[in-house]
């Protein structure tokens, strides 16, 4: 990383050797689809070869020097990431696959045996899927009630329904995502903690949009279950976080079994290893977990209020340029003190596919669809979205070339 005097993405982007690609009739490659995953720096890329070729072994297991090397730097970053969410106890960081993984282990290993007939599990309008459909398997098993939170016509979330959902006594669970990967609305996190705590009910964040672009301090938020994956944060697929307080943790039985989750087995019972193996099961994503500490230096580096400064000011200047072309339709708050660098539109009566395919012709790269959150898209009344979706190394001659690409289409499709 260059000097600090410089721009985020000036001093950034020459870690990134993909975003050197040419695609599409050689056209520089303006990736815009970080929502779904982010590009790896030189570092992480160097860090995955480095295990690969210096340190490969199983971790927790043998004595050798190998496998001693392995399981401390695997151990390295479960402390990276204690001090990076002010975690003041690592053994509550789970590692999984991803906040899918989290949130289904969640539903299993907690839901199953808290959740019964009478309850009311909550989640809102603009949640993933896997914020969705674990709740509904879980409630239509138990008995238990799936209720909504709506949003409004800026895609926030009309919270006086939550408080509605609440005044019953029967909510066991509220499940909301920290940040819309769709509409990139920023839940107002902290109010909707506090009606949790006073009424009584557990609280699940989605952080897999917010751990990667803003400061985030788990240790004082007072949730309860909190979820996040690395890919989305410059770092591998294949791992995932899941924190949750200690005593939840304790009181839960195992997700999976096997391997590391065991302390002793006999013919007819087990004791289940002490947090967090106890939901470890198996030989876990070494390499991927180890890499992942190179992402987090790196964005420590960079220091998380950076981050969130530099999709401000890309979010505002596209916000402020899409406004402009004609028969563009921008969803969510368009307002980015309540919104992260993601951006979903379209064009009235042009399918988001034929939007995107133009714009790739550019080298741009968004995602089309319904971003795996087809509840929003009924509310939004629409089959798909167009999405960009912005990060650290995205720049504003990037923005210009997606609204010049925007314009094109609207002529194309004389808008
Ligand atoms: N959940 C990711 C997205 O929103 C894949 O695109």
């Amino acid at each position: 990383m260059q000097s600090s005097t410089q721009s985020l993405d000036t001093q950034c982007r020459s870690d990134f050797p993909v975003l050197k690609r040419r695609v599409r009739d050689d056209k520089a490659l303006v990736y815009l689809d970080n929502a779904a995953t982010t590009q790896k720096p030189i570092q992480v890329i160097d860090a995955i070869t480095n295990y690969y070729k210096n340190h490969n072994s199983n971790i927790h297991r043998a004595v050798h020097a190998l496998a001693e090397e392995s399981t401390e730097a695997f151990e390295a970053t479960r402390s990276k990431i204690a001090k990076f969410l002010n975690i003041a106890h690592s053994e509550e960081i789970i590692f999984v696959r991803g906040t899918t993984e989290a949130i289904n282990l969640i539903a299993y290993a907690w839901g199953r045996d808290n959740v019964q007939k009478g309850d009311i599990i909550v989640t809102t309008e603009y949640e993933h899927h896997s914020n969705i459909v674990p709740w509904q398997v879980l409630t239509q098993e138990t008995g238990a009630e799936l209720r909504y939170v709506d949003i409004d016509d800026n895609g926030e979330l009309m919270l006086e329904q939550l408080d509605e959902h609440l005044a019953t006594g029967k909510v066991k669970l509220v499940a909301v995502s920290h940040v819309s990967n769709v509409l990139g609305t920023i839940t107002d996190i902290q109010k909707v903690i506090k009606k949790c705590k006073d009424a009584g009910a557990k609280i699940l964040i989605d952080g897999a949009q917010a751990v990667p672009h803003m400061k985030v301090d788990i240790g004082n938020l007072g949730c309860d279950f909190y979820a996040f994956s690395a890919h989305k944060m410059l770092g591998p697929t294949g791992v995932g976080v899941l924190w949750a307080r200690k005593e939840l943790l304790e009181n839960m039985k195992p997700f999976q079994c096997g391997g590391d989750m065991i302390r002793e087995v006999h013919k007819q019972e087990t004791t289940w290893n002490d947090l967090p193996y106890k939901f470890e099961a198996g030989t876990p994503n070494v390499a991927d977990v180890i890499c992942f500490a190179a992402a987090i230096d790196y964005l420590t580096e960079i220091g998380m209020d950076n981050v969130r400064n530099h999709e401000i000011e890309l979010t505002k200047y596209a916000l402020e340029k899409m406004s402009k072309v004609k028969g563009l339709v921008i969803y969510g708050p368009n307002d980015t003190k309540k919104q992260g660098g993601v951006i979903s539109f379209n064009f009235k009566d042009v399918h988001p596919h034929d939007v995107a395919t133009i714009i790739d012709k550019n080298g741009v790269a968004i995602r089309s669809g319904h971003h795996c959150a087809q509840v929003l898209m009924e509310k939004l009344d629409v089959a798909a979205t167009n999405r960009a979706s912005f990060y650290i190394y995205n720049t504003k001659e990037e923005v210009n070339t997606l609204i010049d690409s925007l314009e094109q289409v609207a002529k194309v499709f004389k808008l």
